[in-house]
């Protein structure tokens, strides 16, 4: 049983929530995070919270030996794409590099499971959709590489030295809880965008690409609720592994959603008109990525609860109306 659990990048957009849910389940919960993109007000107080990068050895050593942890969640990473194009080294130094440093000493401190964040970037451009985890991994950018990267070495490293791996290959999260939203500078991801021009923030939001080859002509995605990917990584924790084996396993829906539609279904929930402008595609963005959900409720038992597009769009509406700074507007703090 897990009772002590770090969560590296646990004030990051999904982290936060992955704390949330196991302080609900009565677990005690420790966070380090070098808040680089992270929130200190997105962690809940009732966590404890130590800011760091996950590379310091010396601080990573010491505390997962005084606070007696016994599995690990490794969320804190580098996550936009197109800076990795631009900086694959940064990407490399901290996704890779800094998250070895902490896998060597999870081993050394007999933490007996690491679940980690990993990405549907893993796939790069899929041949064949719904894609299941043991499609090939050709990663068109340098953050899908260092997904790639790390997932193998811990799947290498890891079990022949007693640590229990589950990597969980999320697709589009989305979404937010009352008190936890998604807060990056800058903003990428289409459902912020989208929302910041219901917002009166931005005059339009930029539609990349109107000639995929897919039902509307624009990029298809498997949009699944932050809530849902938290609940995964409680559930991670204590699934029991075939002798020891690594597992990778997708978090997502099975259902793809094109941009158009979600602009769509954000018109119809918001009741504003969300200008947009057609521009040309961005560089690296496949085409359609739906995930094959069979290995997560198999190996989980997990399903999605909370990822219709109308909820996700509610939530993140709600969240970004009470919050329109983000957590520069002070945050919850609970
Ligand atoms: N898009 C727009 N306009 C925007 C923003 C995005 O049209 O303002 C489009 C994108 O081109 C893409 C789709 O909406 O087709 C979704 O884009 P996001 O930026 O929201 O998400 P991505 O699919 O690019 O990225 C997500 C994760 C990454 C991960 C990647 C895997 O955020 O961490 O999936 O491909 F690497």
């Amino acid at each position: 049983m897990t009772r002590r659990v770090l969560v590296t990048g646990g004030a990051g957009y999904i982290g936060s929530v992955i704390v949330d849910q196991l302080l609900e389940r009565g677990l005690s919960v420790f966070v380090l995070d070098d808040l680089s993109t992270g929130h200190r007000d997105a962690v809940a107080r009732r966590a404890s919270f130590v800011q760091g990068n996950v590379g310091n050895g010396e601080l990573v050593e010491a505390l997962l030996g005084q606070e007696r942890i016994d599995a690990i969640i490794h969320m804190a990473a580098f996550a936009l794409v197109p800076e990795s194009v631009a900086q694959p080294g940064k990407y490399v130094t901290n996704n890779v590099t800094a998250a070895r440093v902490l896998l060597e000493a999870a081993v050394r401190a007999k933490i007996r499971r690491f679940v980690f964040s990993s990405s549907c970037a893993v796939y790069g451009h899929p041949a064949v959709i719904p894609i299941t985890e043991d499609s090939p991994q050709a990663p068109v950018n340098p953050y899908g590489e260092t997904k790639r990267d790390f997932e193998k070495l811990l799947a290498d490293y890891g079990p022949r030295n007693g640590l229990g791996v589950v990597s969980l290959r999320y697709f589009n999260a989305a979404g937010a809880t009352e008190q936890r939203g998604e807060d990056h500078d800058p903003e990428t991801h289409l459902i912020p965008n989208i929302l910041a021009v219901a917002l009166g923030k931005q005059p339009a939001v930029s539609i990349f690409g109107t000639d995929y080859p897919t039902a509307d002509g624009t990029a298809v995605r498997d949009y699944i609720h932050v809530v849902d990917i938290a609940d995964a990584h409680v559930r991670a924790l204590e699934v029991s592994l075939d002798s020891g084996a690594p597992v990778a396993v997708n978090l997502g829906t099975g259902a793809g959603q094109s941009v158009r539609q979600v602009v769509e279904v954000a018109r119809r929930l918001t009741g504003r008109p969300i200008a947009t402008v057609e521009r040309a595609r961005r560089p690296g963005d496949p085409p359609a990525l739906v995930a094959a959900v069979q290995r997560a409720a198999t190996v989980l038992g997990w399903r999605t609860k909370h990822s219709s597009l109308e909820e996700i769009l509610e939530s993140a509406w709600q969240w970004h109306r009470a919050h329109p700074q983000g957590y520069r507007g002070g945050g919850e703090g609970t």
